[in-house]
């Protein structure tokens, strides 16, 4: 019995060896929280992960540069406009995963495999709800009544976020009324735009304007800082999804797709099915307040007290074939 343990117990190290040494995965994510679960990868797998973190822009460049030379295996990132933009470079490979293919939703998935969203965040509306009542708001495009003159704040349109965001009304409501959309939002701003999502908040506490645009997670990183102004800032707002009487609120997600020049195919599609598994999804919205991607996975005290919304359906890969547009879109209307 004991030799058949020992010669189970080799075999399955074998195989974990065979498999690779060790995965080095690219990420924009920045969160301590996906150290430890890339920990409990390792554990699982006897596969290594060597985490190399950068800007977004930076790790596509490097992945551009290095070519078939490149020691990643593995790109993770935030936004689908994102995601594309490293399909468009050529820097990922296409992966075939049936496991994949049933945790991730289709539209949250690039369609031939080139990337898989993992974590999912709602582009939502934050107000003070002593400026602003709940039945004033509805939608993105109400946004550019005049009603919210010097009353809004948004972030840069540099910002993949803001373009994504744009993609979807692009999509929606063609190109020409997201032009006017986004002249008459600028309009409206109380500044011009500056800072983080984080930021606007802030400056929405702060008193300097009632609505902004951001995205969920960063509501749930003020309310949780360690810093105890932060934490107010984020008592004092209220979330509001908009958009909810007809297509739903802009999701998007942070994702992963296998790197082109990597030679460590096997190894980087268990990472990748992992981040999919009940643990990582877990993981995911306890640690960093954003929803899980796959369904039936409970939602962290947080996102349930915000509440259930309805999400725009519309395919991220398709936000990415718009971002072209929607950039030229923020241009043309003078969005900085
Ligand atoms: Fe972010």
């Amino acid at each position: 019995m004991k030799a058949l343990v020992l010669y189970t117990l080799s075999l399955f190290l074998f195989c974990s060896a065979s498999l690779a040494d060790a995965l080095t995965i690219y990420s924009y994510r920045h969160y301590e929280s996906d150290v430890l679960l890339f920990d409990k990868f390792t554990e699982q797998t006897g596969i290594e992960v060597k985490v190399v973190k950068s800007k977004a822009g930076a790790l596509l460049e490097r992945l551009k540069a290095e070519g078939d030379q490149t020691p990643a295996d593995i790109l993770i990132t935030s936004d689908a406009g994102r995601l594309h933009q490293a399909r468009e470079a050529g820097v990922l490979q296409p992966l075939k995963s049936l496991f994949l293919e049933q945790r991730v939703p289709a539209n949250l998935r690039e369609p031939e495999g080139y990337w898989f969203g993992f974590t999912q965040r709602a582009r939502v509306l934050v107000y003070a709800p002593d400026r602003v009542s709940e039945d004033e708001l509805s939608s993105y495009e109400d946004l550019a009544s005049a009603e919210w003159r010097g009353r809004l704040l948004v972030r840069s349109s540099a910002n993949v976020y803001n373009q994504s965001l744009l993609s979807s009304m692009i999509d929606a409501n063609g190109k020409q009324q997201a032009l006017q959309w986004a002249k008459a939002v600028r309009q409206n701003m109380a500044r011009t735009p500056q800072g983080s999502d984080r930021d606007q908040m802030r400056a929405v506490a702060a008193g300097l304007a009632d609505v902004a645009i951001v995205n969920t997670y960063y509501l749930g990183l003020l309310a949780n800082s360690d810093n105890q102004k932060d934490r107010a800032v984020a008592a004092q707002l209220k979330v509001f999804f908009p958009n909810q009487a007809a297509r739903g609120t802009h999701v998007n997600v942070s994702g992963a797709g296998l790197v082109a020049g990597s030679d460590q195919v096997e190894a980087a599609q268990r990472f990748l099915e992992y981040l999919a598994t009940d643990e990582a999804q877990l993981a995911f919205t306890g640690a960093t307040y954003e929803y899980p991607v796959v369904s039936d996975i409970k939602w962290s005290p947080l996102l349930e007290q915000w509440g259930t919304f309805k999400a725009d359906p519309i395919s991220l890969a398709r936000l990415g074939e718009l971002n072209a547009d929607a950039i030229r879109c923020f241009n043309q209307a003078g969005w900085e």
